[in-house]
């Protein structure tokens, strides 16, 4: 098994199992999870644990190769079976021989090409396009990935029900970053070590409210993001100490995820008003006869709460225009005064 494959969450473990309890078995998996989770990683975890570990592991992308080049890409094609097919090639499906095919991005398969997929999984028989139904025998196994919902495609009639359920005989599915962060240390740590020895620097110090801010953080793009995230942290560091870049350091975490302050409910309450009227102050249809309280007691508010009206030259008059600027409340504002001012750069 990759001694890259970082994690210690009880949801990772329990993927790492799963990785060798597939390895076993021939079936075909599916490995799903939302992007950067480590499917490409996982499908070659699989692959290395597997019976098949001396043989190749080919990875082909569905949504990289225009679907007019995907069936010859995967099943191979005779000579003359299209304008420019001077000789027989081989798919993918026979370079994978005694192997693992990694297809990526399954959901990008054309309907049109499934039911030859599925036939190879079913019978483990290919045609090459052009061979007039001379069927070739396989033995490969097939791993796919795709960060898309299949099941709602086959619900949405964009993925045939047969092959989604040919695919899902061993179902492998990634957890996001955010709902496994006691990783994120381990991971920061283990991408840090890569870079600094791949860049030839010393970089032994990870400061804990660094640590902190990046265990906080969403992580929309999981694990390929937080990897940028060290690398370019890694190659601007100049010392021991490992710094993030100013424009990478994850926003300071709320006071409180669940209780908002008065005030804080008091801001959010006008912002949403003030949202409704289009940043209209004033007037009938404005925010402050929508909060039911007059014009300048709203404008006080705005000013005490550091409230700028949406900027909408439509809908703002000049003369309402107010002078304070925005982002009084420290609480909204990014780096500043927050845990990662002393590790940035
Ligand atoms: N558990 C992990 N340990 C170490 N590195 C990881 C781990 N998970 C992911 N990575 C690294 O993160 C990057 C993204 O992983 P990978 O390419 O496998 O993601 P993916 O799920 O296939 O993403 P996409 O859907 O965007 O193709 C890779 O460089 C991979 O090595
Ligand atoms: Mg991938």
């Amino acid at each position: 098994m990759s001694s890259d494959l970082i994690g210690a969450s009880d949801r990772f473990r329990a993927v790492v199992e799963e990785i060798y309890t597939v390895a076993a078995v021939h079936g075909a998996v599916l490995i799903q999870g939302e992007t950067g989770t480590g499917k490409e990683l996982i499908a070659r975890a699989i692959h290395g644990a597997s019976a098949r570990r001396l043989r190749r592991f080919v990875p082909l992308n569905c949504a990289a190769i225009p679907a007019t080049l995907l069936e010859s890409e995967l099943f191979g094609h005779e000579r003359g079976a299209f304008t420019g097919a001077v000789a027989q090639t081989m798919g993918r499906f026979q370079a994978a021989e005694g192997g693992t095919l990694f297809l990526d991005e399954i959901g990008d398969l054309p309907l049109e090409l499934q039911p030859k997929l599925l036939r190879a999984l079913q019978e483990r028989q290919i045609e090459r396009l052009g061979s007039e139904g001379r069927a070739v025998q396989v033995d490969v196994r097939v791993i796919a990935a795709t960060n898309q919902e299949l099941a709602r495609m086959v619900e949405e009639r964009t993925f045939r029900a047969d092959l989604y359920y040919r695919l899902n005989v061993l179902p492998v599915t990634l957890p996001p970053l955010r709902e496994r962060r006691e990783d994120i240390p381990l991971l920061v740590a283990h991408f840090v070590q890569r870079f600094a020895e791949r860049q030839r620097k010393v970089i032994d110090q990870i400061p804990d409210d660094l640590v902190d801010a990046l265990t906080q953080h969403p992580w929309p793009g999981n694990v390929r993001e937080l990897q940028n995230v060290i690398e370019r942290a890694v190659t601007f560091t100049t010392g021991p100490v490992l710094r993030l870049l100013k424009a990478d350091a994850p926003a300071p975490a709320p006071v409180s995820k669940s209780v908002k302050t008065l005030a804080e409910a008091e801001r959010a309450h006008i912002v949403a008003a003030l949202h409704e009227a289009n940043g209209v102050v004033g007037g009938w249809n404005g925010a402050a006869a929508k909060l039911g309280v007059s014009r300048t007691t709203l404008i006080a508010k705005m000013q005490r709460l550091g409230i700028s009206k949406q900027r909408d030259p439509r809908a703002i008059r000049r003369s309402e225009t107010l002078n304070r600027p925005q982002n009084q409340d420290s609480r909204s504002t990014t780096n500043e005064g927050g845990s990662l001012s002393s590790t940035t750069i």
